[in-house]
């Protein structure tokens, strides 16, 4: 039977897409959904064509959903305004920064961490770990004391509850963006006074080649976006690839060997499954795509999870191989596509807005797995706390990760 638009709303589908996105690649390789109102597209080389071609297909769409509550960011422009934006704050997010400044400090955390938990027994992996690690990490970037870090918590959840648009969690976590905004205004002035070598002095002083940096507002607003952007993304990326891992036993226990793995486990990890499901583009034009007419202004979804398991791309895409030839297994690069039979994920996106943080994240990623494996050499899922992996807005997550360690 063909697929219909309430197929991709139903219980059956966020529990299991991967069927649902199979037949549509290949009986409906555009497909209109009707509750949502957008064209979704589902192959990877539609995927990767809507990506690079930002000129048509707009970041527009997040306007609707982060202005009101942070301000404008970079997430949400397109074209020099989001070049300016993201050259100023690139060069302090990746390379020798993360390597020399951020991985003592990924050290650190997943270290304090660790060691409050238990020899053995059980262990909540998603409230002791997963949760708390990508926010502390990005506090001591901004060169916050742990006491912020309690703070910085209640101002990310506020914030991304608040991106839903509904009131009156729509208000509550505008006004507390407004609030923690003031507080990086004093942590701005003092780093003029006195500057450190952390985020808000870095980013303060980063300037284009034509000199031009952020304000003080956008400062603020950019910060915001940072905790929303790697904050629930890192939490359930690394709890989302434990999971995938202890499903897999056979890559455990390779990686557990051999932790030259780990980086290869984690790109394997984020073709087939990942954590970002879908982005949303709005055409500057009229496109035509399988012989349909799309109008400028309607929104066209790519399904990355989707792209990222087209079985014209990687064979078997369902199956976890740590050695697959058709993925590049190293570092994700922001062009990605596909050369030569070897393909790069989408997990991460691809071109202009490709993510800024997926260095870090995937230092955070490999760091706690390194640490986790050194501190037991048992690890299972508790018996009766068997979690559910679903799809829910844009993110594919656990309800719960509870582990029997020893
Ligand atoms: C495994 C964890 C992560 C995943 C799966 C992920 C995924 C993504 C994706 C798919 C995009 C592209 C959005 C688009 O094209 O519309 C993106 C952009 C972005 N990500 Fe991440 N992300 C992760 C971690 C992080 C971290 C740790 C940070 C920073 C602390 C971060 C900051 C950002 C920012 C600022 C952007 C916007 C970049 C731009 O507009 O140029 N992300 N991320």
């Amino acid at each position: 039977m063909a697929i219909q638009s309430e197929d991709l709303h139903e219980e059956k589908f966020f529990i299991d897409p991967f069927p649902v996105w199979e037949q549509l690649r290949n009986e409906s390789p555009l497909f209109y959904d009707a509750v949502d109102n957008r064209w979704l597209l589902t192959r990877y080389d539609d995927v990767t064509e809507v990506f690079r071609n930002h000129e048509v297909y707009s970041a527009r769409p997040y306007e609707r959903i982060f202005t009101d509550v942070i301000g404008p960011t970079m997430v949400q422009m397109d074209g020099k305004d989001h070049d300016i934006r993201r050259s100023i704050v690139a060069p302090v997010m990746v390379g020798k920064k993360l390597e020399h400044d951020y991985q003592p400090m990924i050290n650190d955390v997943v270290v304090e961490l660790l060691a409050v938990l238990p020899q053995s027994g059980q262990v909540d992996a998603i409230k002791a770990i997963t949760s708390p690690l990508p926010l502390k990490i990005i506090a001591r970037m901004l060169g916050m004391e742990s006491s912020y870090d309690e703070y910085l918590h209640e101002v990310a959840n506020l914030v991304i509850n608040a991106l839903a648009g509904v009131e009156p969690a729509k208000s509550l976590g505008k006004a507390k963006h407004e609030e923690f905004a003031g507080r990086i205004d004093d942590l701005i002035s003092q780093r003029i006074v006195s500057p450190s070598d952390d985020l808000i002095t870095e980013i303060t002083q980063s300037r284009t080649k034509e000199g031009q940096g952020l304000s003080r507002t956008e400062i603020a607003s950019f910060i915001s976006l940072l905790m929303v952007a790697g904050g629930e993304t890192s939490d359930r990326a690394i709890a989302n690839f434990w999971y995938v891992l202890l499903k897999n036993p056979h890559v455990l226990e390779a990686i557990r060997k051999d932790r030259s793995l780990i980086e290869p486990a984690i790109s394997e990890f984020m073709r087939r499954d990942g954590v970002v499901v879908y982005e949303d583009r709005e055409l500057n034009e009229d496109v035509e795509w399988y012989g349909t007419r799309i109008a400028k202004g309607e929104i066209v979804r790519v399904a990355m999870m989707s792209a990222n398991n087209d079985e014209s791309v990687f064979k078997n895409p369902r199956t976890f191989d740590l050695y697959r030839t058709d993925l590049n297994l190293g570092f994700e690069k922001r062009p990605g596509g596909r050369k030569d039979g070897v393909a790069h994920h989408v997990g991460f996106g691809l071109g202009k807005h490709f993510c800024i943080g997926y260095h870090l994240a995937r230092a955070e990623m490999s760091t706690a797995t390194n640490y986790l494996l050194d501190r037991y050499e048992n690890i299972a899922i508790s018996k009766g706390h068997e979690p559910t992996l679903t799809v829910q807005w844009f993110h594919r997550f656990l309800d719960k990760l509870v582990l029997d360690v020893s």
